[in-house]
């Protein structure tokens, strides 16, 4: 059977799958009941400063909705904590004591002056909680105020605060970096050079996610003005693994542990981000729309997984797709597909059709000697799987390499064995400039940008 347990910088849990810093983990009733449940950890809602501050008192929450209701993206304008800071340090004591094999992490934003971290972290270091979260992400109000993606989007800041945390406290230093910045590497590097010991992402994304065209208010409204939010959930989840995996083969923090975050709902959502290099994930929307409970599923899917794959720890498998993320320009440009359609399956729908006449290539027939029919005509499709995405059957449409030797009917040329890519190709006017060699080597890791 998998084992599941982790130890991330030196935080311990009996399975990787804690709880973002959030409503689900803003006081002890439902922390409690969490861990009940199974989750390995949480990370406590963001503590601030007293006096505490203040939330909205009307609706805080915007959605985007799959056909059949389902959340597909949320938006909040909640602020950190608004209960009293000893009472948040009390319950966290308290529940630490009680769940001392669970990750306790506290998640925190003061103001960005050395004295109010200094003040705060002894009180949290006095609760017993195994480390601290810094939130440098919220990109709503707390911002205004100096805080929040106001520090994060400053890597000198980041690196500042993280120095002053890592030299004013034993516990570990976890970054929560705000996607709200145009290259994440930067953020995570500052980090890293502040003495950090991981970094967490994404927080949320800023964002409108509706406008009410009765009233012209964006939702949520309060009083007939809105406010922009955060963006999370399954929408957000291409998005955080794409910054994960830029800091994973990222050559300075390639060795910099991450705890991923965002939309992250099944089982196989959180392999993703582990295969990625995330040591651990949070969740957040997910237990919001359908309770703590998931965590179930998430743990039996993970363990079933790995039982099938022989995987005996998440070290077995975490960072496995890092590597092969890479730049376009690396792409082997003689792996040629074509189409295929499984007529069995086929329900004659003909939006593959449709799709790839109107937007793609002219590949795929709707008629044949006067019968609906859809087949692909190799000559014309270039492989691109708009027809796949479209389908509405699964598995209906797949794509097949062409083996080497054979001739591509499109192109008319032969497929070649060998990889090749961009950087020697004849049309790059700049490839006899960059490479003596036959074609670049596709470099592991990624290099600083200058
Ligand atoms: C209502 C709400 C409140 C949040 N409050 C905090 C917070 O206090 N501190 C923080 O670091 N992140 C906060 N987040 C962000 C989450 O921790 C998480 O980074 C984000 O929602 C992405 O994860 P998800 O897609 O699983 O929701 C909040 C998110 C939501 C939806
Ligand atoms: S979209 Fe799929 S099901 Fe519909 S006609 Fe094309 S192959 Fe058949
Ligand atoms: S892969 Fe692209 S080009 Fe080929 S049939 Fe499908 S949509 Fe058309």
């Amino acid at each position: 059977m998998a084992d599941l347990r982790t130890n991330f910088v030196g935080i311990k849990s009996p399975n990787p799958f804690w709880l973002a810093s959030a409503p689900p983990t803003d006081k002890a009733y439902n922390v409690v009941r969490a861990f009940k449940e199974g989750w390995g950890g949480v990370v406590w809602k963001t503590l601030g400063e007293d006096p505490a501050i203040i939330n909205v008192n009307g609706p805080r929450y915007g959605a985007i909705h799959g056909p059949d209701r389902r959340l597909m993206g949320f938006n909040n304008i909640e602020l950190i904590t608004d209960r009293p800071l000893h009472v948040n340090l009390q319950e966290i004591t308290e529940v630490k004591r009680a769940f001392p094999d669970r990750a306790m992490v506290v998640s925190l934003m003061v103001p960005c002056e050395e004295a109010n971290w200094k003040a705060i972290l002894p009180l949290v270091e006095a609760t017993g909680a195994d480390g601290i979260e810094l939130n440098f992400g919220c990109p709503h109000g707390m911002s205004e105020r100096g805080m929040g993606s106001a520090v994060g989007q400053v890597p000198e800041y980041i690196e500042m605060v993280a120095r002053w945390c890592k030299q004013n406290t034993r516990m570990p230093v976890i970054v929560k970096l705000t996607p709200n910045i145009t290259d994440i590497r930067y953020p995570a590097r500052a980090a890293m050079r502040g003495g950090a010991d991981a970094v967490s992402l994404i927080n949320t994304i800023s964002s409108i996610t509706s406008i009410n065209l009765d009233t012209f208010s964006p939702e949520p409204s309060v009083d007939g003005k809105g406010s922009h939010g955060g963006y999370c959930g399954p929408a957000v989840k291409p998005i955080a693994l794409n910054m994960v995996a830029e800091i994973a083969r990222d050559r300075e923090t390639r060795d910099l542990p991450i705890s991923g975050i965002g939309g992250i709902t099944t089982w196989r959502d959180a392999a993703e981000f582990m295969a990625l290099g995330s040591g651990t994930v949070q969740v957040c929307t997910a237990a919001m729309a359908y309770g703590f409970k998931i965590v179930r599923e998430m743990i039996e899917g993970l363990e079933d997984w790995m039982d099938e794959k022989g995987y005996a720890t998440t070290a077995d498998f975490v960072g496995r797709a890092s590597g092969n993320v890479t730049d376009w320009q690396y792409l082997n440009l003689n792996y040629v597909t074509k189409a295929r359609i499984n007529q069995d399956l086929c329900i004659k729908c003909g939006r593959c059709h449709i799709a790839c006449e109107d937007t793609s290539h002219q590949a795929i027939t709707h008629l044949v000697n006067g019968v609906r029919h859809f087949e692909v005509i190799d000559a014309e499709c270039v492989g691109c799987n708009l027809c796949v995405e479209i389908c509405p059957v699964e598995n209906c449409i797949t794509m097949e390499a062409l083996p080497a030797g054979s001739v591509d009917p499109r192109t008319g040329m032969i497929v070649q064995r060998d990889y090749a890519n961009w950087t020697t190709h004849p049309n790059n006017p700049m490839a006899a400039a960059l490479n003596k060699q036959q074609f670049a080597a596709e470099p592991m890791l990624r290099e600083p940008a200058e």
